[in-house]
């Protein structure tokens, strides 16, 4: 193979947004410099199941899915049949609607920790009502987080606490620009897998935390007793306990990680996934922490929209009636062979790690290779065949055996042009594209 896909309308597109939308896109996840940018596509034209088409007509194998949002696969039937029925009867309106209450049973019944629920538009929206609730119920300002939970004020606070140049936390180089110096020290990171840390920090604060919100995982499964201990650590400093399960939501089980390891928190977060692709996010939580929200400015005029409430309700349904918790299983386990026994057979060093729900390639570079520029190629040369994804694969139940063939097959082809790089020294030569920027860092694993 020889040829790269004509990506030069989505070149054209980005160059456009460069002069009239800051940042170019509204997603940092979505910038070309997460990507083979020149190579990987950048403007889609449309999607169906685990397939999109770009603006320049090349079509690709998806394993980014919108960030993990689509989960069902693009433009379901199901789901965009009873949101379009959803949109003849009104998608606003001025009375409250019934779905509201079903969605609610519906969350109630499917996530441990949900006896109560409130709704937003985003994961970051949702994590900064559960910050204001926390506070509201415990008169008391500070939150300890591990994780990455959204771009408001609450959390970027957090950047006051760390040299943004040192690669720390969360996005190096990205400065807590805009953010009120005020809230310096009132959001303080801990990091995952340890008791001991989390617990000095609890006493060094002690009777100042509102609550401790975090990712209760990521790609790999929590450390065997982690999430029971922050839950007692929790308890005994009478903090309230927020698992934010934006990302851990629905695939690995769909009443979320703490469904699948049994620890049940105060208070969780869910967006994305929930509803295949339509905005929606949720706080569900403990009668004794939601119920005082009542009396919290807690308000927005969308939040009661419809086509958010039946895209999640009939996502949350269809997860269940397409048992989505084995599939997952079954694609997340297969991937993870076929990946592994491509870095084998070309003699990486490395391997595909992590969770069913979340497989990772984690290769090794020799001592002195850039590890982006083994992303880069990667990434580029698996847009260079047709497939559209990180180092990391979301996978969609709409993706086949034949998808998960293709992949393998183009994943194998991208490591022998790695693995030729490093043995002949000319890695540089064969990246094409810009190499790409550090990814999203998030203080869990
Ligand atoms: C764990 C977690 N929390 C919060 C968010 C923010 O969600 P949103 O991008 O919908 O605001 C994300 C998004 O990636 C996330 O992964």
């Amino acid at each position: 193979m020889t040829t790269y896909p004509d990506v030069s309308r989505s070149l054209d597109l980005y160059r456009r947004a460069g002069e009239l939308i800051p940042g170019w896109t509204q997603l940092i996840s979505r910038r070309s410099d997460q990507f083979a940018h020149g190579v990987s596509p950048i403007y889609a034209q449309r999607a169906k199941g685990s397939r999109f088409v770009d603006v320049d007509e090349n079509e690709y194998i998806d394993w980014v899915n919108a960030v993990g949002a689509v989960i069902l696969g693009h433009a379901d039937d199901v789901v965009d049949a009873a949101v379009k029925e959803q949109i003849d009867r009104g998608s606003l309106y001025t009375l409250n609607s019934p779905l509201e209450l079903e969605l609610a049973e519906e969350l109630t019944q499917t996530i441990p920790s949900a006896e109560m629920v409130r709704y937003t538009k985003g994961g970051g929206e949702a994590c900064a009502v559960a910050a204001r609730i926390a506070r509201g119920v415990s008169g008391r300002d500070k939150i300890l987080f591990c994780g990455y939970h959204g771009w408001h004020d609450w959390y970027q606070a957090a950047n006051f606490g760390v040299d943004p140049e040192s690669g720390e936390f969360p996005f190096a180089g990205i400065e807590p620009i805009g953010v009120p110096k005020a809230l310096a020290g009132t959001v303080i990171p801990f990091v995952y897998g340890n008791l001991a840390a989390l617990s000095d920090l609890l006493d060094a604060h002690r009777g100042e935390v509102a609550a401790i919100m975090m990712e209760p995982a990521r790609s790999e499964l929590p450390p065997a007793g982690y999430l029971e201990g922050v839950k007692d650590l929790a308890a005994k400093h009478d903090v309230i306990l927020i698992f934010d399960e934006v990302s851990s939501g629905w695939r690995l089980s769909i009443g979320g990680v703490q469904e699948y390891v049994g620890v049940t928190p105060d208070m969780t977060v869910v967006a994305k996934a929930m509803s295949n692709g339509y905005p929606m996010g949720a706080v569900v939580g403990s009668r004794r922490v939601m119920q005082p929200a009542g009396r919290m400015f807690i308000s927005s005029s969308y939040w009661s929209d419809n086509i958010g409430l039946i895209a999640a309700l009939t996502t949350i349904r269809e997860l269940k009636r397409r048992d989505a918790q084995r599939r997952f299983r079954e694609i997340g386990e297969t991937l993870r062979a076929k990946l592994n026994q491509a870095i084998a057979d070309v003699g990486l060093p490395g391997a595909c790690v992590g969770l069913y729900a979340n497989p990772v390639l984690s290769l090794k570079p020799p001592a002195g290779v850039d590890p982006r520029k083994i992303s880069t190629l990667f990434i580029q040369e698996m847009a260079r065949r047709g497939v559209h994804t990180y180092m990391s694969f979301k996978a969609t139940l709409a993706h086949t055996e034949e998808d998960i063939r293709l992949t393998g097959q183009a994943a194998a082809e991208a490591l022998s042009v790695i693995k030729s790089g490093l043995d002949r020294g000319n890695l540089d030569e064969l990246i094409v594209a810009d190499l790409k920027k550090e990814p999203f860092r998030r203080l869990v694993r």
